[in-house]
């Protein structure tokens, strides 16, 4: 049945690939039935071509087999537990193919999801280690979409992680591929999940009230598992850093572009704004605030996500080059020297605007050299509009938390080392 439905969604969405990092740009090269009216006009301008490039296909015979890896997943409130995920899988091939299940799925398996299918999307293949995307692609492999991923993507192999995946009749989601023997397995590392941003943002509405009366003493008697959902796991280590990293400064006269934000639960809005910050020049520069510095100014129980968190997320992306892990508030004129900025950028829907009424203007310096710009932010959406959509939605989400929160406490009580990366 979930295939069916793959099949009455996909067509909108098949062929539709990112090549990226091919020329230093995103191409996208097969476009086939494309359905303007899907797009709504929305996900067509974050594609840079939209003709097909034919000197891709030329100049990829000529090279010896690349093994093309396959690996699919939701990605809703994606982290960098997702990230770092997709560049294991990454490393296990030459070419990593996604695949992004359809909101109609996740709604029919696991309730609605916090992101729209085309800002997952936006958010998937911002990621540096992601090379193309299949857009409502179903929840479950069948034989039928396995044979899919074998013959018509050129699939070498599936990865998933090693928490078992069971299908409601009890049996393992990856047994076909597995007997096919094209089944390789990635160790789950991050101490991170969506359960667990979903449990952070229900604590942090409680607390700062920010929603009705009503919704508030509903949210009140079940704060006891939101608070072990906002419980970290993740030990941030200076080897996961270098792995996330591009490991290179700027090349030799390079244009510096600097952006500096909180960049808290990293979304589609994020991604966006980077790379119009990277078109501006040749490398760009990511300061992200300090924990203190968040809280100062958003509220107490801001960030949602932790400074290292943070920069994984934003470290993740392919349009940056390079982060300050703890960016002061205001850029200052010795800051601009050591990077050699060029041009300082803001977005318009940044969420600090509304906190900057009476406050020092953190651009002065800048502003005052004629190398500020506000660029316009492509997208309207903020860290507080997607815990907003969490909060009006607690009900469902406190449901769909408690069952996912009691599988995942058995997962770390119960996990055992694996070796792996
Ligand atoms: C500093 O940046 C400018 C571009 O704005 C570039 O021309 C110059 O070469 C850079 N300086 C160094 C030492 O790389």
């Amino acid at each position: 049945m979930g295939h069916m439905e793959f099949e009455s969604n996909s067509w909108t969405w098949d062929g539709v690939y990112y090549y990226p990092h091919l020329f230093g740009v995103i191409m996208l090269t097969a476009l086939l039935g494309l359905s303007t009216s899907y797009f709504g006009g929305i996900a067509v301008p974050t594609l840079p071509y939209l003709l097909p490039d034919f000197r891709i296909f030329q100049k990829q015979k000529c090279l010896k087999k690349r093994v093309r890896v396959y690996m699919d997943g939701c990605f809703d409130l994606m982290h960098y537990g997702h990230a770092n995920a997709l560049r294991q899988a990454k490393a296990l091939g030459d070419e990593l193919v996604v695949g992004v299940v359809s909101d109609e799925e996740i709604i029919a398996n696991k309730g609605p999801p916090v992101l729209s299918m085309e800002e997952r999307l936006v958010l998937v293949s911002g990621l540096k280690w992601v090379d193309e995307v299949i857009a409502n692609a179903p929840y479950e492999i069948t034989e039928e979409f396995m044979n899919r991923l074998f013959n018509e993507h050129k699939i070498d192999y599936i990865i998933h992680g090693d928490d078992p995946c069971l299908l409601p009749d009890g049996t393992d989601a990856y047994a076909l591929a597995k007997k096919a023997g094209r089944y390789k397995q990635i160790k789950r590392t991050e101490g991170v999940s969506s359960t667990d941003i979903v449990g952070r943002i229900l604590t942090t509405a409680k607390d700062t009230k920010v929603s009705e009366q009503d919704n508030m003493n509903k949210i009140e008697g079940e704060e006891t598992q939101a608070k072990a959902g906002q419980m970290s796991h993740f030990l941030p280590t200076s080897r996961r850093i270098v792995q996330f990293s591009n490991g290179q400064g700027p090349a030799p006269n390079a244009r510096v572009v600097y952006i500096d934000g909180a960049f808290d639960l990293f979304h589609a809005g994020h991604v966006e704004i980077l790379k119009s910050a990277r078109q501006l020049g040749d490398f760009l520069l990511v300061g992200i605030y300090t924990d203190q510095t968040v809280s100062e100014h958003r509220g107490t129980h801001f960030p949602l996500m932790h400074l290292h968190e943070r920069s994984l997320s934003v470290l993740a992306c392919r349009y940056v080059d390079e982060v300050i892990i703890g960016a002061p508030w205001e850029v200052t004129k010795d800051m601009i020297t050591t990077f050699n900025i060029s041009l300082v950028v803001h977005g318009t829907v940044a969420e600090s605007n509304s906190l900057l009424n009476g406050k020092a203007d953190p651009y002065v310096v800048p502003k005052n050299l004629g190398i500020f710009r506000t660029l316009e932010s492509p997208k309207d959406i903020t860290t507080t509009s997607v815990a907003q959509r969490i909060v009006a939605n607690h009900e469902i989400y406190m449901k769909r938390n408690a069952k996912k929160q009691a599988s995942e406490n058995k997962y770390y009580t119960e996990r055992k080392y694996v070796s792996g990366d």
